[in-house]
This record gives C-alpha cells, structure tokens and sequence, in this order.
C-alpha cells in the first residue's frame, strides 16, 4: 500500500461565526495563544508523515499564504537582537518551495466540493483531508494514529467520536457495522442528520484518510444535506462500492474551534499546558472560579 504524502486542508469557508473577526483575517489565523490554528493543523501532518499540503482558499485568504512565506526582515530582526529561540519558532513555520500549494474554491458548494477542487494535484494513492477548525490534543498526534492504523487495515478512515445524541446534527454520523473498539467497519454515513434519524452517536471529526475512489465519486456528486456537496456521501458510495469504509476511535481531546465555546475551552486547555504559562493562568482561573461561586 502506498503511504500518506499528501493532506488537503480545506480553508475557504467565511467563518461568519467569529465575525467581526473574520472581516479581515482568515478564522485559521485566529490563535490558541500564540500560534494560528493552521499550524496546529500542519504540525498534525507533519508529525503524522504528510509531505505535500494542499491547501484549498477562496477570496479573502491570503494572509494565510503569506503566514507560510519567509519572512526576511523580522528574520534578520531577530538575528540582530540575537533573539535565537524566537527566530528557531519562526523559521519552523516556514514551507520550502514546492511543499505548498493552493487550490482556490471559487464558490462556496461544500466540503465535498472543496476537497475535489484539489483533485488534480493528487496522484493515485490515499490521501489526508484535515479540517482545521477541530483541534485535538493528544500525546501522539491524531492523524499519526489513523496512519499507523491505516497501514494495517486501509481503505477509508475517518476519525471518530462519540457524541452527546442532541449533537448528531452537528457532523456526519456513522452505522456501525462491527465494532472492534478503536476501529469500527461502517455499514451507512448520514450528515447532519435529525436526532431521531441517527444511526448512533459515533460522530465524524475531521481527519480523514481517503482513497482515490472517493475522488472518482465526488466527480459526479450531487448536492446532499443543506444543499452541499457532502463528502460524507462520496465516503458512504464506497461502503456499497468496496466495502471498506472505517471509524478510527482516536486517543485525545478534541476542541470544536469552529465555535467560540470550543475556541475558548482550547484556549484555556492549551495556555494550561504551555508550561511558561500554566502558573500565573491557573492561579487567575482559580480565583475567577472563586468569585463567581461566592457571587451565587
Ligand atoms: C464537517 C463534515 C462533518 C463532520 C464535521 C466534523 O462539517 O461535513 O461530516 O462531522 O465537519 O467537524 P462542518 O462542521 O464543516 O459543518
């Protein structure tokens, strides 16, 4: 089985849920304490054996072309001043010439639609799709996980979680075909479907390893639930197709960056982790928590 080079990372979405915000930068520029949420994305893929990143924008994104350029004078700044560890944290951001590319999204038609606009850039072989937005901390990191468990069992993988029932709405949902504990076979995908029309309460997140067949399906797919192009239904074509659609149950915490509720819960878990600021943010958290209770 050939590996996983290549990762699309689906970025041309308004992000009308942070506006004002979003007016003027891309929502994958917004920050979990110091660095953009893109590159808690591209250090997944990176750590996870990704080579090649594919980047899908639209109008209003080119900041984020820019965050991955060089950027020589606060280089030389730095160099200047001496300030090496800063210039070490800038550099890493930094994408040699022929790493990156960008694919732009001229109309807005759904995820499914975003990830075929890179379909000419990929080769015949699986491939990674990472949205941004979900954010998950974990020891090893998340599409790693899914690559190790990939390369023993292929076909599709999506990550996947459980979630509350009322949530199902939110995502693509999975019928369970056998469970094997962190790997499940999947018999049906819905997105976004009612409470009532959940096949379970094992919810898609957004990592996904994926085969050229689901390419091949989103050539001819049609508009699906919201009257978007779904990916989730050009995977569920290849359950009836190949048969080979999965759910990898990964290890860690996954934060929805895509609300401001989950923004905030990732902001305050990673300032909690970084170890510069764990202290001074807990001891303010704490006593936060004390005025309030003492408030009621
Ligand atoms: C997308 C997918 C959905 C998935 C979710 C995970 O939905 O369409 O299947 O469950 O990401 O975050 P979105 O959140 O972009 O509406």
């Amino acid at each position: 089985m050939k590996r996983v080079s290549k990762a699309i990372f689906p970025v041309a979405g308004l992000g009308t849920r942070f506006l004002p915000a979003t007016k003027s930068i891309p929502k994958e520029i917004m920050t979990l304490v110091d660095r953009p949420l893109i590159q808690y994305a591209i250090d997944e893929a990176r750590a996870a054996g990704i080579k090649e990143f594919i980047f899908v924008t639209a109008r209003g994104k080119s900041a984020l072309e820019d965050y991955f350029d060089v950027a020589p004078e606060l280089e030389n700044t730095l160099r200047k001043k001496g300030k090496n560890e800063l210039l070490k944290t800038l550099k890493s951001t930094n994408m040699d010439s022929g790493e990156i590319a960008y694919m732009r999204q001229n109309k807005a038609l759904g995820l499914g639609h975003a990830v075929w606009c890179a379909r000419r850039l990929l080769g015949n072989e699986p491939f990674a799709v990472i949205l941004p937005d979900d954010v998950i901390a974990a020891e090893k990191p998340c599409l790693q996980q899914m690559v190790e468990a990939h390369a023993e069992i292929g076909g599709n993988m999506v990550a996947a979680m459980e979630v509350p029932p009322e949530m199902a709405s939110s995502y693509g949902m999975l019928d369970i075909k056998e469970d094997m504990g962190s790997v499940v076979s999947v018999k049906g995908m819905v997105e976004k479907p009612t409470v009532a029309d959940a096949p379970s309460n094992l919810a898609v997140i957004g990592r996904y390893i994926l085969t050229p067949d689901v390419m091949r399906n989103l050539n001819k797919a049609k508009s699906g639930a919201g009257g978007e192009i779904q990916l989730t239904d050009a995977i569920a074509a290849e359950i009836e197709n190949s048969d080979n659609v999965y759910g990898y149950r990964f290890r860690g915490q996954r934060y929805d960056c895509g609300s401001k509720a989950g923004f905030l819960q990732a902001t305050v878990a990673f300032g909690l982790a970084r170890e510069e600021l764990s202290g001074e943010f807990s001891q303010f958290l704490e006593g936060m928590m004390a005025t309030r209770k003492a408030a009621q």
